[in-house]
């Protein structure tokens, strides 16, 4: 039995009081495993992830990380805890270089070993050595990309979890990420995925959840997804998006 790194249980979450928009989502990552969460727009995609990494407030249910119960974990103390998350937007700082984004996102390692970290992520992300004087505000879309999950990784995150990743790229960068996400799962980083394109990600995917209305509603084995019946009927006669067709979101 592979062992269980993320666990998330009946999770309740909303914003405002009283105004649930995560309603009993439960879902379940392994390790070394792509899981992706697929859903119509508004099913609270974000929002689930976004509780579980602490940014919105939980009013029910658990969220346990390598067995350990951190479902009342402020937000910033994730990346201690082993949990990245890397958000939809605004996940790098778009003024500093490259390797001053690398260098910050290093908070917790020790001092004397965060110039050796800095070289794995260069020698995993070559684009990213080629810039590492630009200021990422000037990196191509997909480089941007690169440079977050690049943030996320340095600290050997137990688990990393993405909001829509590929969101606003263009095909060519879609598929870089794509590729990248695979490669990051074969060294054996856990990830949890967020995607409108449903396509792409369900390639890459091992397990995906179907959120709708906040509330896991189908789970399957990522590759036979994508032609399930179920899932359609969960989007509402919609197709989920997929990234050749460029299909509406
Ligand atoms: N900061 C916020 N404050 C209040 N309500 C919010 C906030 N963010 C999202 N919501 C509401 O939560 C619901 C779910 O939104 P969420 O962004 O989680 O859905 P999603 O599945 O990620 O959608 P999309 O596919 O468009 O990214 C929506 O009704 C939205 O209006
Ligand atoms: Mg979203």
């Amino acid at each position: 039995m592979s062992e269980t790194v993320l666990d998330v249980r009946d999770l309740e979450a909303g914003y405002e009081p009283g105004v649930p928009i995560v309603r009993g989502a439960s879902i379940t990552v392994k390790k070394s495993e792509i899981v992706v969460v697929l859903g119509p727009n508004g099913a609270g995609k974000s929002s689930f992830i976004k509780a579980i990494a602490g940014l919105v407030p939980i009013t029910g249910g658990t969220v346990f990380l390598d067995g350990k119960d951190i479902t009342a974990a402020p937000a910033h103390t994730m990346v201690r805890l082993g949990l990245a998350f890397v958000p939809q937007t605004e996940n790098i700082f778009p003024l500093m270089s490259v390797e001053d984004n690398l260098r910050v996102a290093c908070g917790i390692l020790e001092r004397r070993e965060i110039p050796t970290r800095i070289e794995e992520m260069y020698s995993a992300f070559p684009d990213l050595v080629r810039q590492r004087r630009t200021a990422a505000g000037n990196l191509s879309g997909g480089q941007r990309q690169m440079l977050a999950v690049a943030r996320a990784l340095i600290v050997h995150p137990k688990v990393l979890v993405l909001d829509e990743p590929s969101a606003g790229l263009s095909p060519k960068f879609v598929s870089m990420v794509f590729e990248m996400l695979a490669g990051i799962r074969k060294s054996g980083v856990t990830i949890l995925l967020v995607e409108q394109n449903a396509k792409a990600a369900l390639a890459i995917g091992d397990r995906a959840y179907v959120l709708v209305e906040g509330k896991d509603r189908h789970e399957g084995v990522a590759s036979e997804l994508w032609n399930d019946p179920v899932v359609a009927e969960l989007y509402l006669g919609q197709r989920p998006r997929s990234a050749d067709t460029g299909g509406a979101a």
